[in-house]
């Protein structure tokens, strides 16, 4: 075992923060400053991570940005095109898995939050091996550079709603057991109990968020919202699972990020905090709101097969970081509108991913072969 220079906690007490480990108690909320620091995003490149680094830099003038990503076919510098002229934000192309690389990037930086990951269920359920060595390996991988950094004051770790499994009825807390379903909730446990033990074993000063389903601008097409939309302007078969029964959470993007920033600024090391609109809506519902804000005929609508281990629901308590002064301020109906018009205004970046991204191409063919 290598030296550290964090002190290890004495015993498990996964909410005393460094408490435990004989060091001065975190206040309960402790306003963390963020203009004149730097933080190191990890794939920032994709959805959240893009609009979390785009919103940040706005609010913060004196903010520094550090974004490595891989750039998988997930990834994408045009998500960030009007801010890559900005001296504030630095893109690093690179792998979270490079230890040497992430180490160079901690030793310059005092917070980290972490978004990099492989993110699509159903490409989890192909195959699962690129989500063991990202969601896993790689978040193990800060981690180590975590505990070697003592200028790192916060590492937040952005895991998912998903880590519960499903639900009928009622909310998960945070306390609740991790029952995940599909491959994808599966890598996203073994990430978010990983990030926990490392603020147990050695106290690492962790966050860990666990947000319901995002949708805004710059969501890759292949998840539900963006395929549904984009395929609607385009006359295209909409492909709904099953019987379009399943629920979903829909949290907008930017709520979703200034939850991230709520827990920078006011939340308790070693915490873990869920995030969500507890808005719920069933597929089918959204599928209608979308034929009817892209002026698209209700019959593209098709049932296919199920997708297999489909959650019927997930649904979490967000009490606790209510607690901290976080609000959702997005209405569905007003944020899916204006997402659908985001997409109707954006053809040229969509497009590009539909018609030249290989990896989305012969995914969606061979994936969607008999869901057409
Ligand atoms: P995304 O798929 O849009 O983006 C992922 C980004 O990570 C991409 O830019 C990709 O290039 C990068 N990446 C992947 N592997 C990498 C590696 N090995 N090294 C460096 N970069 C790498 O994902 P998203 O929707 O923005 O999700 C971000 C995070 O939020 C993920 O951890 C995801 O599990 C979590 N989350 C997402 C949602 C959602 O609805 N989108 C909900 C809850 C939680
Ligand atoms: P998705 O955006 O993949 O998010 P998640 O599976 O993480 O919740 O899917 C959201 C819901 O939409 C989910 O219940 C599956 C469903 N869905 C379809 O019915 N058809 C599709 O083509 C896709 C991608 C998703």
């Amino acid at each position: 075992m290598k030296q550290t220079k964090r002190r290890p906690v004495k015993k498990a007490v996964p909410s005393a923060g460094r408490r435990a480990s004989g060091l001065k108690a975190a206040p309960s909320v402790l306003e963390r400053a963020l203009n004149g620091r730097t933080i190191l995003v990890t794939g920032g490149a994709g959805f959240i991570g893009s609009n979390f680094i785009r919103m940040m830099l706005a609010e913060y003038p004196g903010l520094r940005v550090i974004n490595l990503d891989k750039l998988t076919y997930a990834g994408n510098l045009e998500n960030l095109a009007d801010v890559s002229c900005d001296p504030r934000h630095k893109f690093i192309h690179g792998d979270i898995r490079d230890a040497a690389l992430v180490a160079g990037c901690f030793e310059r930086v005092q917070g980290v939050v972490h978004f990099a990951a492989e993110t699509h269920v159903d490409r989890s359920i192909v195959d699962a091996g690129e989500f063991v060595l990202t969601d896993v390996f790689g978040t193990y991988i800060l981690l180590e550079a975590l505990r070697k950094a003592p200028g790192v004051e916060f590492f937040v770790h952005i895991s998912t709603d998903e880590v519960y499994g499903s639900r009928e009825k009622g909310f998960f807390r945070e306390t609740d057991s991790l029952n995940p379903s599909s491959p994808y909730a599966a890598s996203k446990v073994g990430a978010d109990r990983m990030v926990q033990a490392y603020h147990t074993t050695y106290g690492a000063p962790t966050i860990i968020l666990r947000p319901s389903n995002n949708y805004g601008p710059y969501q890759h097409p292949e998840k539900f919202i963006p395929l549904f939309t984009t395929h609607a302007l385009e006359g295209r078969t909409l492909p709904l699972y099953g019987k379009g029964r399943n629920v979903r959470d829909w949290l907008h993007v930017e709520d979703n990020c200034r939850a991230i920033e709520c827990l920078i600024r006011r939340g308790r090391l070693g915490e873990v905090y869920n995030v969500g609109a507890n808005d719920e809506r069933t597929n089918i519902e959204v599928a209608r709101r979308i034929v009817k804000l892209t002026g698209a005929s209700k019959d593209l609508i098709k049932f296919v097969p199920d997708r297999l281990g489909h959650d019927t629901r997930y649904a979490v308590n967000i009490n606790k970081i209510k607690a901290l002064r976080w609000k959702r301020k997005v209405d569905f109906e007003e944020g899916l509108e204006a997402t659908v018009r985001w997409y109707m205004d954006n053809r040229a970046w969509w497009t590009r991913i539909k018609e030249k991204n290989a990896a989305f191409k012969s995914f969606y063919e061979s994936y969607y072969k008999d869901r057409k």
